[in-house]
């Protein structure tokens, strides 16, 4: 790991809390029957569990599960590869899925994953992801929702880590190497 800080802080708490609210009154706008949330591991946690909860203000009740995937070596730039660690458990043929990412960056996790669960039958696939680092993108992908655009730096917080680390802090911060 290389000298680092993560003191400089870019998405403060509140801001999130607001966001995430915002994000889900858009979801429920659309069809939200048979709806699974499937989130991609690890990064997803704290992002998926706080849109759960709002879900509960427009009494919307989805089912959940996760996938565990993994694109990135140890370092901050993507492998170019995707495997699958562990897959989803729940049967998706003819629902609607929402899946849900910390990060869009080079567009390849969300590619493949909806790609993937598209050829399992789901009736339908929308992503949601809280922040969009749309000038790294390496295949062209949009994501329904996206929290925040970012720029082209490398961030931890709020699920996203840096060598598994700092996943814990509540907001998002600017990794800084020294
Ligand atoms: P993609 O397949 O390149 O779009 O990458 C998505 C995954 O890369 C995310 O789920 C993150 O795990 C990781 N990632 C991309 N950018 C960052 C970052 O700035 N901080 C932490 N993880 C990142
Ligand atoms: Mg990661």
């Amino acid at each position: 790991m290389r000298a680092h800080d993560v003191k400089e802080i870019l998405i403060d708490k509140e801001t999130i809390a607001r966001r995430v609210d915002e994000l889900v009154d858009q979801i429920a706008k659309k069809d939200t029957k048979d709806l699974i949330v499937i989130g991609i591991l690890k990064g997803s946690f704290m992002f998926l569990a706080d849109l759960m909860r709002s879900f509960h203000r427009h009494n919307i009740h989805p089912r959940i599960d996760f996938l565990t995937l993994s694109s990135y070596g140890s370092e901050t730039s993507s492998s170019g590869r995707v495997e699958i660690i562990h897959d989803i458990r729940e049967e998706i043929i003819g629902a609607n899925v929402l899946l849900v990412d910390d990060i869009l960056d080079t567009g390849r996790t969300l590619a493949f994953t909806k790609k993937l669960l598209l050829e399992r039958g789901a009736q339908s696939i929308r992503s949601c992801v809280l922040l969009d680092k749309k000038a790294h993108r390496a295949i062209e992908f949009e994501a329904n929702y996206a929290g925040f655009s970012i720029e082209d730096h490398f961030v931890v917080g709020y699920g996203l880590d840096y060598n598994n680390l700092y996943r814990e802090l509540p907001h998002i911060a600017k990794v800084n190497f020294l």
